[in-house]
């Protein structure tokens, strides 16, 4: 028998729900994300976007899926890592509809969801992947029952990065889609730190230097395509490392940033070097969505784990080793 599960996301500043089967076929996947006009995200304002746009976008996704709501069969929700208030009010939603259609509720790690939505895609079985976002830089691969990080930044998130440059360069967000189309009209290098340590990388000093570039007067091209090559060149090296090591042959890209056709092009480079095989998760799967919220749902729901509403705190801190994965 075929189930419907609903994912609800809304970790940050985007709201989605989805509809996937217990085949795997994503039915549906509505989603809104909320632009400030000006600065960066406040948390307040983005879980009251959530709660005025997320049961819209939960009945479209119904719709679109072509079922209603009673052929639901399990309501899976993003727990964490996230923004609390964000979290508190999809994970408010998502207890709402289990106990209004008597279903199970199932608590989903975001990190591990980009994951898995990435190797349904792909059919990959055991990746190394690199988990790119604006809220996180992570490399990752599966090892003794758990997705264990093999590196990440120490400081802030490379899709972070590049939003808080577009924003001291005067271009709005999200940045990282205006700094790759810059990037392209870029022809000169600048040096910018190059900070590997181990197999972690940190992004916080090319952050000021670059900024330190444009009140320079160098160009804004130059400073994205500067900028792109190195902290994308950074991130190849140790996901490169993380593959010489494990052994593994597959190299999976995911999260918001693997929509950068240059980081792309780069990681592919990597791959083929190590003879692995090499996917980035499609633009519409790729950054924060219902979909992947949905099918990690399925599995875990398959796997046997579900969570009662008494237990469904929050975890704004919960770190994607900190899992037992039970369906691999
Ligand atoms: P997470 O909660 O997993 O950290 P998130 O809240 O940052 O995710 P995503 O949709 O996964 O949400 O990622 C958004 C990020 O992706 C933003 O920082 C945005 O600038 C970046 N991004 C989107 N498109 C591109 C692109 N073409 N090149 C580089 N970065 C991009
Ligand atoms: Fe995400």
């Amino acid at each position: 028998m075929t189930l419907y599960c609903l994912g609800i996301e809304g970790t940050a500043h985007s709201f989605g729900a989805g509809i996937v089967t217990s085949e795997g076929k994503v039915l549906s996947n509505e989603w809104d994300m909320l632009k400030p006009a000006q600065g960066g995200i406040h948390p307040r304002e983005a879980s009251r976007h959530h709660s005025e746009l997320g049961p819209g976008l939960i009945k479209d996704s119904v719709q679109k899926a072509g079922i209603h709501f009673k052929d639901i069969n399990l309501v899976a929700f993003s727990r964490g890592p996230g923004l609390g208030p964000c979290l508190r009010t999809t994970a408010t939603i998502a207890r709402t509809l289990s106990l209004k259609l008597a279903v199970p509720l199932v608590d989903v790690n975001h990190c591990v969801a980009h994951i898995e939505i990435g190797c349904l895609e792909s059919r990959f079985n055991d990746p190394v992947t690199v988990y790119v976002s604006g809220g996180n830089t992570q490399v990752i691969a599966f090892a003794g029952g758990r997705f264990r990080t093999f590196g990440e930044t120490l400081d802030i998130a490379i899709g972070n990065m590049l939003d808080v440059l577009a924003r001291e360069l005067g271009m709005p967000f999200p940045g990282g889609p205006i700094v790759e189309r810059e990037a392209k009209k870029g022809s000169n290098f600048y040096d910018l730190p190059y900070s590997v340590k181990g197999m972690d990388l940190s992004y916080s000093g090319m952050l000021t230097a670059a900024k330190k570039l444009h009140s320079e007067g160098v160009s804004i091209s130059d400073i994205c395509y500067s900028v792109q090559e190195t902290s994308f060149g950074m991130l190849a090296e140790i996901a490169e490392r993380a593959i010489a090591h494990t052994k593994k042959n597959e190299l999976l890209l995911t999260g918001g940033v693997a929509r950068n056709n240059r980081l792309t092009e780069i990681l592919s480079g990597v791959a083929k070097r190590h003879e692995a095989t090499f996917h980035r998760v499609s633009p519409s799967l790729a950054g924060d969505q219902g979909a992947m919220i949905a099918w990690n749902g399925i599995l875990q729901y398959k796997s046997g784990r579900r969570i009662k509403v008494e237990d469904s705190h929050v975890l704004p801190k919960w770190r994607t080793d900190d899992q037992d994965i039970l369906w691999r």
